[in-house]
């Protein structure tokens, strides 16, 4: 087992790496292993590039937010070729006593990834120059991958995260294939989700059923990010407290950022993970769309009023740098009374509705339908809608007004009709 980095070790892989237009491939800073098995052949074979951002407390006791990258050299100690009964073990050690694994399952001609195991070192000085508390601190996450095909090699050059404690991890520019049989990486790759042209919707990418050749339409993907006119699609999001659901919420999020330059961000539901934490009067929901895009809601139970009422209270939105993960802007508005129902009802407006975060940053909703709080089988309980909807309901009530007129008008006419032509009669 052996730790190798540069062209040579690449061979292997050249033909897929010129489908991937090597360029800028080979200058990365991408960590690669190479897992051999008794036999001496590639068991296990990885590149990837990864950062972490991880919160930690200060001797001051403020939090600071510390940067974790990949170093050019990792060790990797303990990984394990794995097979049909044993899970195999992707291991890696780097920097001042920090260390990363997944672990793979192999069942039924396909390969899964089940947990991310992360531990870093508050003693490493050059990372953690003033954290209060020395020594380890581990993360575990389970991993969110769908299973891919045996044989084949899994690739996703977008950037993925994952959020966990105090940790955010990145990972991006993936090459990765565990359970390689006869040394040899597969020739077919199963692209991420994420990395396939939205574009081309109607044709949903299966673990089995992404080639080589389909890398060839990822290529000439716009640098000069085309700004979306469409509307966002539509997402269904909740949170489990157990496996009971306690929050629901549907709806279509944009983000309308004034920074540099005006930039409309879609947020792509299929991409999105959420988080969050489910109360008795506070409950909040965190997406996280894969695409360095956070957004967290929190919903407050407003106890003072004499029948109780939840409304949106605080919105969050936090942008990342694709690359290294820093924040290129973050925009928190706690002041709002916004969305706001009956407690054990829940909020709907389908018309799109706009949170005004600061003067860079506005979400725009769409289809929203909401319940923060006491969910009931899974399912949306009466909803309140939104006074934008409510002119759909004015107009039957203007025009049923204006009928209502019209009768009373005829019931009249129709009386002093009557009054006179009675009066007509009696005079004969
Ligand atoms: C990821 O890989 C692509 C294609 O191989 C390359 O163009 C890009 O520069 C890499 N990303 C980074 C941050 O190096
Ligand atoms: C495995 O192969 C490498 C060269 O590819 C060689 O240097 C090494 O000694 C071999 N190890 C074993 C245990 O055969
Ligand atoms: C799987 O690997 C374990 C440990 O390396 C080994 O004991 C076992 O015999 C292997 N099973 C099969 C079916 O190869
Ligand atoms: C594997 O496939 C068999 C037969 O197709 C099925 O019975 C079994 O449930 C599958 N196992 C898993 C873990 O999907
Ligand atoms: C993968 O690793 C996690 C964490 O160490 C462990 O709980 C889990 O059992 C492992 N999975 C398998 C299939 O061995
Ligand atoms: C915190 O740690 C730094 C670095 O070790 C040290 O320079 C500083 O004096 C410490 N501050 C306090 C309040 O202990
Ligand atoms: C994570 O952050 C919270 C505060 O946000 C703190 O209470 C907790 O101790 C931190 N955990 C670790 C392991 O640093
Ligand atoms: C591995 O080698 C065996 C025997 O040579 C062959 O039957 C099998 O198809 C090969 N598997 C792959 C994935 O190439
Ligand atoms: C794979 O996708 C193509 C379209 O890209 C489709 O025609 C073909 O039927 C799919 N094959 C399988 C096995 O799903
Ligand atoms: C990721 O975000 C960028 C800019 O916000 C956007 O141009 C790109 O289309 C997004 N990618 C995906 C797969 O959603
Ligand atoms: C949820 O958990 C409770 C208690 O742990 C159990 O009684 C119930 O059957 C579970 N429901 C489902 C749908 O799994
Ligand atoms: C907003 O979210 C970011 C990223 O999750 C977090 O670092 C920050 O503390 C949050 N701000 C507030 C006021 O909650």
């Amino acid at each position: 087992m052996e730790t190798r980095r540069g062209p040579a070790a690449l061979l292997p892989l050249l033909p897929l790496l010129l489908l991937l237009g090597a360029s800028g491939f080979l200058q990365s800073y991408a960590v690669e292993v190479d897992v051999k098995d008794a036999s001496n052949v590639t068991c296990l074979y990885a590149q990837w590039m990864m950062k972490f951002l991880i919160k930690y407390e200060t001797n001051s006791s403020d939090y600071k937010n510390a940067s974790l990258d990949l170093p050019s050299t990792v060790t990797h100690d303990g990984s394990v070729c794995g097979n049909d009964t044993q899970a195999a073990l992707l291991a890696v050690q780097f920097g001042g006593g920090h260390s990363w694994s997944v672990n793979f399952t192999e069942t039924n001609e396909t390969y899964q990834a089940d947990f991310i195991v992360f531990t870093y070192n508050t003693n490493d000085a050059a990372v953690f120059p003033d954290a209060k508390r020395k020594g380890l601190v581990t993360v575990v996450v389970k991993d969110s991958m769908h299973p891919i095909q045996l044989n084949n090699v899994f690739v996703c050059h977008h950037t993925t995260s994952v959020e966990a404690e105090n940790v955010t991890q990145f990972v991006w520019n993936i090459t990765m294939q565990p359970f390689v049989q006869n040394g040899t990486i597969g020739k077919t790759e199963t692209r991420c989700h994420a990395d396939t042209p939205t574009a081309a919707p109607t044709v949903v990418p299966t673990a089995a059923n992404v080639t080589t050749t389909s890398t060839t339409t990822s290529s000439p993907a716009p640098t000069t990010a085309p700004k979306p006119v469409e509307n966002p699609v539509t997402g269904n999001y909740s949170l489990k407290s157990g496996n009971k659901t306690c929050l629901l919420a549907t709806v279509g999020l944009q983000l309308n950022v004034s920074q540099d330059k005006p930039l409309l961000i879609n947020i792509n539901p299929k991409t999105t993970s959420t988080d969050g934490t489910c109360g008795n009067t506070s409950a909040t929901l965190k997406l996280n769309d894969g695409n360095s895009t956070l957004i967290d809601f929190t919903f407050i139970v407003n106890a003072s009023a004499s029948v109780r009422k939840f409304y949106l209270k605080e919105v969050n939105v936090t942008l990342l740098n694709h690359l290294n993960g820093s924040v290129i802007l973050n925009a928190d508005n706690n002041n709002f009374s916004k969305w706001d129902a009956f407690l054990g009802n829940s909020y709907m407006c389908r018309k799109e509705q706009t949170l005004e975060i600061n003067e860079d940053l506005q979400v725009h909703t769409f289809n929203l339908w909401v319940q923060p709080f006491l969910v009931k089988e899974n399912k949306f309980a009466i909803a309140q809608e939104c006074s934008l909807d409510d002119d759909t309901i004015l107009i039957p009530i203007v025009v049923g007004a204006a009928l209502a007129g019209l009768i009373v008008i005829i019931v009249i006419a129709y009386i002093i009709g009557r009054r006179k032509s009675y009066a007509g009669y009696q005079t004969l």
